[in-house]
């Protein structure tokens, strides 16, 4: 039985001030049994996060991390840094770091690895443009994703991968519970055979354009494990909304 797992990534948003807010609400309402729940915020708002939600049911994770332990790199954060902070997850090859950070499949397969090595547990985003799918070419993009990161990879017990077609991505359109739901199959098949790791055990999230009114049908979908949610993660009903949704026997 696969535990429900609801992700917000706050990407480059927010001030200490209106993290405050958001963490008040979050950490009122979050309590609800059966979900887990992470928030991702920018890194300068770790440690405020993280001492905020000490004694409350959410756990903190980074949008990214380095792929080396450390040296003179300026601008990075090293895996190790952030499991030192406290920080638990960290997502890795967001399509958005893919797209204007040119992070091939080789450079989150690095990362993945280092992110293990230092005890964190990653986050692996996928997913197909949509000239992609319209080529008809989604299952091939993302399979060929997927054994770029997975491939020789050890450990992955604690593995989650998140399913987010670009073209759903902060554009309000959103995977078909089908289409959702035949991809994270595909993806469970792939994990299977890539990385010899236990799918029925690995949980699989749907992300892009995840909003209060599609949530629970994306839910009841029975390969979608819960969700890395963008937008919806910033406006704390909303996104309790979707905890609950996801924790709906
Ligand atoms: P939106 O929910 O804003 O579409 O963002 C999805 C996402 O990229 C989460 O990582």
């Amino acid at each position: 039985m696969r535990q429900a797992l609801v992700v917000g990534n706050w990407k480059m948003h927010g001030s200490r001030a209106s993290v405050d807010d958001l963490l008040s609400d979050l950490v009122q309402g979050s309590r609800i049994p059966g979900t887990e729940v992470v928030v991702c915020p920018a890194y300068v708002h770790l440690a405020q996060v993280q001492a905020a939600c000490i004694s409350a049911s959410i756990s903190v994770g980074a949008q990214d991390c380095s792929h080396l332990q450390s040296g003179a790199f300026t601008g990075e954060v090293a895996p190790l840094m952030l499991s030192d902070l406290g920080c638990r997850w960290v997502i890795l090859g967001h399509s958005e770091r893919r797209q204007y950070h040119d992070e091939s499949d080789e450079i989150v397969a690095a990362k993945l690895s280092a992110a293990l090595d230092a005890g964190l547990q990653p986050i692996v985003c996928v997913g197909e443009t949509r000239e992609q799918r319209e080529a008809g070419s989604a299952e091939i993009v993302v399979g060929a994703q997927l054994q770029g990161a997975l491939t020789g990879q050890t450990n992955l017990e604690t593995l989650v991968v998140a399913y987010e077609p670009v073209w759903a991505i902060g554009t309000g359109l959103t995977a078909t519970p089908k289409q959702a739901q035949e991809m994270h199959a595909f993806i469970r098949t792939c994990l299977q055979q890539i990385a010899g790791v236990d799918a029925s055990a690995t949980r699989v999230l749907y992300g892009g354009s995840v909003k209060v009114n599609n949530a629970a049908q994306l839910f009841a979908q029975p390969d979608i494990d819960g969700a890395l949610v963008g937008g919806a993660a910033l406006i704390a009903e909303d996104f309790l909304t979707i905890i609950n949704a996801a924790s709906a026997p």
